[in-house]
């Protein structure tokens, strides 16, 4: 019988550790918004499926293996005058058996692996097909008709959607856990990603390919609209954001004057079309900003047009943009004010 005084208390808890971070770490509550456990389409769900397999399959490997190990280690520990153990050299039975039964595991583990991934290889041919482009740090989507959005991505509840990913710069990889899986977006090739929806709702999502140094501030939120709210919304960016009040007004002017037409597009406005930045048609819609790490309010607004460095580093507006490296076109805070009444105008 094994004498467990032998064993030392540290020892203990160092096993009991081990033992229990699993376990707490599978406790992660399904309100996180990069949670995998709470799938809410037929893709995310195909994939969840097979991890519950995987994970239980690997979870009764892990009991055997460890409980044998123990079995081992406590039955066979060397005893006082205890003389030099038998001298054994292979055994074939047990190292075919040691063989098989791993293959035979990788085998089931492999069929529902081959088969998902075909499940959800192809996109269906009457997807809503929506072309995404990844740019350092933000999220460009456009639509069929050629509505043109940023970070905050539409969709409609009742058909699957696909998307076309494709990169303006580097590497960038696409993900909401809880609607589809990861994929990449490659220069000089176009990847494809679908899913369906089964609810509506806001569904966070992250860059998950390192892209630079604000890549931790890529993010996007896929917004499942009811189909009337959703062609509400697509007919929303085009329409022409109403005459905005006076400050607004002044903001406006300044958008043009202090060059952000150079980069941004909004829509009913012929001198903005520019496209290295963010499209911000229904800017003043969005739940939130500055590729949705922050929420969209006049605080965090006037924060972002104050410092957008110090907001997300390294972005080409802080880097680039004339209000930002010459000090004497800098922005004032009553033209920060009036930009920020113009750009929430844009509903
Ligand atoms: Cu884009 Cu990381």
């Amino acid at each position: 019988m094994a004498n467990l005084k032998n064993i030392r208390p540290k020892a203990l808890l160092g096993l009991l550790v081990i033992v229990l971070l699993p376990i707490l770490a599978a406790c992660s509550s399904t309100d996180n918004p990069l949670t995998t456990f709470s799938p809410k389409s037929d893709v995310a769900h195909s994939i969840q499926d097979l991890y519950v397999i995987i994970f239980w399959a690997a979870t009764a490997v892990f009991i055997i293996v460890e409980s044998l190990l123990l079995y081992a280690v406590i039955k066979f520990r060397r005893r006082p005058n205890d003389g030099i153990p038998k001298q054994v050299h292979g055994n074939t039975a047990l190292e075919l058996t040691w063989t098989i039964i791993p293959a035979l595991i990788l085998v089931a583990i492999a069929i529902p692996t081959w088969i998902t991934i075909f499940e959800i290889d192809d996109v269906p041919a009457d997807a809503y097909m929506i072309e995404i482009v990844g740019h350092q740090w933000w999220w460009e989507a456009t639509y069929p008709d050629g509505q043109v959005t940023a970070n905050e991505i539409h969709v409609p509840s009742d058909r699957s959607i696909g998307f076309n990913l494709n990169t303006a710069d580097v590497l960038h990889s696409f993900w909401v856990p809880q609607l589809f899986g990861k994929q990449d977006l490659l220069p000089g090739r176009t990847n494809t990603l679908w899913f369906t929806p089964e609810v509506e709702g806001r569904f966070f999502g992250q860059c998950v390919e390192f892209c630079g140094i604000s890549h931790a501030n890529m993010r996007l939120e896929m917004i499942v609209d009811s189909p009337t709210v959703f062609a509400e919304w697509l007919s929303g960016i085009e329409s022409p954001a109403p005459a905005p009040a006076a400050l607004a007004a002044t903001g406006h002017d300044l958008f043009a004057s202090k060059g952000c037409v150079a980069c941004h597009t909004i829509s009913g406005r012929d001198d903005a079309v520019g496209v290295i930045g963010p499209n911000l048609s229904l800017f003043g819609s969005r739940l939130t900003l500055a590729s949705a790490t922050l929420p969209n309010t006049t605080e965090n607004l006037t924060a972002w047009l104050n410092d957008p460095e110090d907001i997300k580093p390294g972005n080409i507006m802080a880097r680039s943009a004339p209000i930002y490296t010459n000090p004497d076109l800098a922005l004032t805070n009553a033209e920060i004010d009036a930009l920020v009444a113009y750009l929430q105008s844009l509903q």
